[in-house]
């Protein structure tokens, strides 16, 4: 059972809130009048609702208070309005999310059962952790980016995945979270049998047997969690879903390569707020430079710090008329990685055989393996300072 604490001095939100958290009938609904008192031990609340008659700077103190407990409290706040600077402050306080009292009773639902179940995912592996009286391992995770389709992120991210499993040797996991158009399955030529749907419909009993039985599994060595077959399903793989599959997969691999919907929605910022690298792709048209330059902004005003976010140029000798140091200039970020323009490419996604093992002598071969390689090294050095 997990409480939801409704911060609320009117009293009248606690019923709303019953009503819109009904789909988790474990949760017991609990008003307070204000946050004095509040706990953050193990007996917190799963998520802390401000109601809209609370000023939302109550949620961000309550966020930050629980952040620095180390808690698995979540924050959702219910403001009588949003705007950027309230998203901006809930963003770097750490609250799960900011909804506006007007907005459709299935949103706010839906902030408030995806808080409660990223709250439990975070409680029951505080649970686990303690039980086993050792740090659980954890995986390193990267995420392939771009706002603008057609760039190569999912040629990046099959190709990655599979260059860390087989040239070296690294337990990893591919998620296609492009949800109604991954093709990560059709680029490794993977026959889906089971899918990301069938984990979210089975999120109630996930643990690392069902998650394994629902990989599927790529000769270089790669476990793939792949897309929903149609799209439409991709409704019911909800962010608090993607968050427990996420903590799960980096606990039972040494990499987690996620492949990315070319968009920034909550899908892409739930992958991006677990990820230890992200790979920004860009080609060197203007388009998608213009597209590059503005989502490094974004993710830098929401708060990912600037060593995370890497810009990896794709079709890099293209002969189009910008350079790649006015690249740089325009997107205003080093250039990390550089793919070159080759045939080998679309030749090897028809195929649907990864290029690092159809062509791995290419030089397109050479530059994944130049990216995998320093993923390679930083998993390396977070496994030094677990052990
Ligand atoms: N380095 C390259 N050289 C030649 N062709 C490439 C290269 N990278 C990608 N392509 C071609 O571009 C096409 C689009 O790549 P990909 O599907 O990886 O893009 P994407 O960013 O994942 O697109 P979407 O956002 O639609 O998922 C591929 O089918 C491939 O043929
Ligand atoms: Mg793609």
């Amino acid at each position: 059972m997990g409480l939801i604490t409704v911060i609320d001095h009117s009293g009248e939100y606690a019923d709303i809130v019953g009503t819109l958290s009904a789909s988790r009938p474990d949760a017991e609904i609990h008003p307070v009048p204000n946050a004095e008192g509040l706990g953050f031990g193990e007996g917190a609340p799963y998520v802390v609702v401000v109601a809209p008659s609370t000023p939302p700077s109550v949620g961000l103190d309550v966020a930050r208070a629980a952040e620095a407990a180390d808690s698995h409290t979540s924050v959702v706040i219910v403001a009588r309005s949003v705007d950027t600077e309230l998203m901006r402050s809930a963003m770097k306080a750490g609250v799960s999310d900011v909804v506006a009292a007007s907005d459709p009773a299935a949103d706010v639902a839906r902030a408030i059962t995806d808080a409660y179940d990223q709250a439990q995912t975070r409680h029951e592996s505080a649970m686990r952790g303690q039980a086993q009286a050792a740090p659980a391992s954890r995986g390193y995770v990267v995420t392939v980016f771009s706002t603008k389709g057609g760039v190569g992120k999912s040629v990046l991210a099959t190709n990655l995945g599979t260059a860390l499993a087989k040239c070296l040797s690294l337990k990893t996991a591919l998620v296609d979270l492009d949800l109604q158009f991954g093709d990560c399955g059709i680029m490794l030529g993977l026959v889906p049998q089971r899918t990301i749907t069938d984990v979210a419909a089975s999120i109630e009993r996930l643990d690392e047997d069902l998650l394994r039985g629902h990989m599927t599994h790529h000769d270089s060595g790669l476990d793939v969690l792949l897309a929903p077959v149609r799209p439409e399903d991709a409704e019911t793989v909800t962010t608090g879903r993607i968050s427990r599959i996420l903590e799960l997969l980096r606990e039972m691999y040494d990499v987690v390569v996620i492949d990315t919907a070319a968009t920034l929605d909550e899908v892409v910022l739930t992958a991006l707020d677990r990820s230890d690298d992200v790979y920004a792709m860009t080609m060197m048209d203007v388009a998608s430079i213009k597209n590059m330059r503005i989502s490094v902004q974004k993710l830098a005003q929401l708060g990912y710090a600037n060593g995370l976010v890497h810009v990896v140029l794709n079709r890099a000798d293209s002969k189009v008329w910008l350079q790649p140091h006015e690249v740089e200039r325009a997107v205003g970020s080093e250039i990390f990685a550089r793919i070159p323009s080759d045939r080998v490419v679309p030749r090897s996604v028809n195929k649907g055989t990864p290029v690092v093992i159809d062509e791995p002598k290419s030089d397109v071969a050479r530059a994944i393996l130049g990216i995998a390689k320093s993923v390679a090294a930083s998993v390396g050095e977070e496994s030094a300072h677990v052990s």
